[in-house]
């Protein structure tokens, strides 16, 4: 594994057997990792808000027996008190890991060039490895397996879908992306995506007809908030709900990476039915993470 996890692209598939190997010990054996990263510290620098990868990171690092420093938007402020190098730099004195939640994607790139420390993309307005590490797992854990498997993406073309596309082409999954005009995914992206089908709709029933998940986010992510309105038309027919989950499979798992708009990009019905597995998701982000920040901090391959 690299030095820093700041994109599924950046790992081989054989890489991601290993963390989810490791993982699934990790949520069967939790007391036999206990002092896995005994004294170690990991610094997390968040220049948005969070819920799951800040609780996840620092309970996962407690229950390693290793310690957590949250930095939020008001103590580093990154690039206006001091310098981004200038932060890595002296974080890598004190940590051994760093977690990074930030706006531009560039911004992960030059902590981790500074950083003599492992860097770990926490999300940044392009990309959100963790999450599509954790979901791929989930889908796993659910189905036993991942190749030939097909994901319905409905929604923005967003930092989630972008990772989610990595995860897909790494693990040969097919991936359909229903997105209105103008919101689909970086077409660099797409591009790159050699080992899986990736397709491109305009209409979401389509693309989620016969698929194994349906997966969606938030119309206005971080950051876009002041879009929210021209988002909330853009994104009206892009709702996952029981019309568009009756043209998928009969057991189709419906996933969201949360925080969740009910009622906008998923009804209350579908997020609360039978075929949700978004709680599992959102629990799994912390056995990833743990397996991930073993194998950086350790070395374990
Ligand atoms: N899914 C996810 O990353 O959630 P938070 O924004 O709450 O961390
Ligand atoms: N796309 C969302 C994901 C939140 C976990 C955002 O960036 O806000």
């Amino acid at each position: 594994m690299k030095k820093d996890f700041i994109s599924v692209e950046d790992l081989t598939y054989k890489e991601i057997e290993h963390v989810f190997t490791l993982t699934a010990s990790l949520k069967k054996e939790r007391d036999k990792f206990s002092g896995s990263l005994r004294g170690k510290a990991l610094g997390l620098i968040f220049q948005k808000p969070s819920c799951r990868t800040r609780a996840s990171f620092e309970v996962g690092m407690y229950q390693l027996g290793g310690y957590s420093i949250y930095l939020g938007p008001d103590e580093i402020n990154l690039g206006v008190r001091e310098t981004i190098k200038d932060a890595a730099m002296t974080l890598s004195r004190y940590v051994d890991a760093i977690v990074l939640r930030t706006f531009e994607h560039k911004n992960v790139v030059e902590m981790a060039e500074f950083s003599s420390v492992p860097v770990i993309n926490g999300l940044s307005d392009l990309l959100h490895p963790c999450q599509a590490l954790a979901d791929i797992y989930t889908i796993k854990e659910k189905l036993k397996k991942l190749k030939g498997l097909t994901l319905a993406y409905i929604g923005d073309g967003n930092n989630v879908c972008h990772s989610l596309i990595h995860a897909c082409d790494k693990s040969g999954m097919n991936m359909n992306v229903a997105a209105p005009e103008g919101y689909e995914p970086n077409p660099e992206i797409l591009k790159a995506a050699k080992g899986a089908k990736i397709r491109l709709f305009k209409n979401a029933i389509e693309a989620a007809s016969n698929t194994d998940v349906i997966y969606t986010d938030v119309w206005a992510s971080m950051g876009k908030e002041k879009e929210a309105g021209k988002r909330k038309k853009a994104f009206r027919d892009f709702q996952i709900n029981s019309k568009i989950l009756k043209t998928a499979k009969s057991k189709v798992l419906v996933m969201h990476c949360l925080p969740a708009h009910r009622g906008q990009e998923i009804t209350d019905d579908v997020i609360d039915g039978e075929h949700s597995i978004v709680f599992d998701q959102a629990e799994n982000r912390m056995h990833v993470q743990k397996a991930i920040l073993i194998m950086l901090l350790k070395g374990k391959k």
